[in-house]
């Protein structure tokens, strides 16, 4: 007798809503209009004449045009169409076809949603958002340099795309002499918290030694390195991660994905380090563009697209602990759930 198995839970776009989600590095966001989409919604993005980040749903009331083809004048954006004008909060104050453009019928507004600018990134919250940004005092100091690479648009889920950076038992395979030692593939022991929405890990691994390609770590030991790195996962889509050596030079690694639908997200990663201050960012660019195209080549070849995030569909060892618990976590927080 064949038992069907239940469909596994998946990402709930309804729940993510009301999450804070990157939509894109904060400098790509200039005076013009800039059209985005999340949880499958388009959104136009734009400055006001203050330089505040709005966001609002890239379709215009009076004939469904994009508003993101429009203009901003002063602290309105324009629709291309007809010259609506519409306010940050949505509300459109100016028609011009009227013969007094500013008596505008109540209905005539569009779906604003909370934006925010924070550590180079805009943010987007489609509903109140329920957890806070994490926190990042070296993005801060000034004695951190920050670096940003990518942005990264994967054909995945934002969940596979996540679950990837924080993957240590692949590091030997898909990026060798890089980030792993193929000859040191054993995953040490390590435990994991949950602690609401936050997941928290540390790790003391093998690591390759310093690559003359690539210098960016500050590990000068040449026989079998190690690195430690303290990860902070905080749901649904945001990696916090600490690497050391043992000495005083550190590196912060920000992850932040981007749910742009069900099969597509793009990767945000921005990385401070208090060594190398000289060091042109290209290098470090680099390094993250090729670590990003090897794992993109496996990620995108996963089935299903989205993380499944029931126990039962995958197979899961001891090693697997951050990726069995962030599947815990997910259901817990009501963030996935059977479909
Ligand atoms: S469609 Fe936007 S003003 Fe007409
Ligand atoms: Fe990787």
């Amino acid at each position: 007798m064949i038992v069907e198995q239940p469909p596994a839970s998946v990402p709930d776009f309804a729940a993510l809503r009301s999450c804070w989600h990157p939509v894109a590095y904060a400098d790509a966001l200039t005076d013009v209009p800039l059209r985005v989409r999340l949880l499958g919604e388009d959104l136009v993005l734009w400055r006001d004449s203050a330089g505040v980040a709005h966001a609002l749903r890239d379709l215009c009331i009076h004939r469904g045009t994009a508003l993101s083809l429009g203009r901003v004048i002063g602290d309105r954006i324009m629709c291309p169409y007809h010259g609506w004008q519409y306010r940050g909060d949505g509300i459109c104050t100016h028609i011009p076809q009227l013969e007094d453009p500013g008596k505008v019928p109540p209905k005539a507004r569009v779906d604003a949603f909370t934006a925010l600018e924070r550590y180079g990134h805009i943010w987007v919250a489609l509903d109140a958002p329920r957890y806070e940004l994490p926190d990042m005092p070296e993005f801060s100091d000034p004695d951190w340099v920050v670096v940003k690479a990518g942005p990264y648009a994967w054909n995945s889920d934002a969940s596979r795309q996540v679950e990837n950076f924080t993957d240590f038992g692949h590091f030997p395979w898909v990026h060798p002499g890089l980030l792993g030692d193929p000859e040191r593939p054993v995953v040490p022991d390590y435990s994991v918290t949950i602690d609401g929405h936050v997941l928290r890990y540390d790790i003391v691994r093998p690591e390759a030694p310093s690559n003359d390609d690539f210098p960016v770590f500050a590990n000068e030991t040449k026989q079998a390195p190690e690195r430690r790195s303290r990860y902070q996962l905080h749901l649904p889509y945001t990696i916090l991660l600490r690497l050391g050596w043992g000495g005083q030079k550190g590196m912060v690694y920000f992850f932040a994905s981007q749910p742009v639908d069900e099969d597509h997200c793009v990767g945000y990663v921005t990385i401070a380090r208090n060594y190398d201050r000289e060091q042109p960012d290209s290098v470090l660019q680099n390094f993250e563009d090729t670590i990003f195209e090897q794992d993109r080549l496996v990620v995108e070849s996963q089935r299903p697209e989205r993380v499944p995030f029931d126990l039962a569909a995958e197979m899961h060892l001891k090693f697997d602990a951050v990726a069995i618990n962030y599947r815990k976590a997910m259901r817990e927080q009501g963030l996935a759930k059977r479909p």
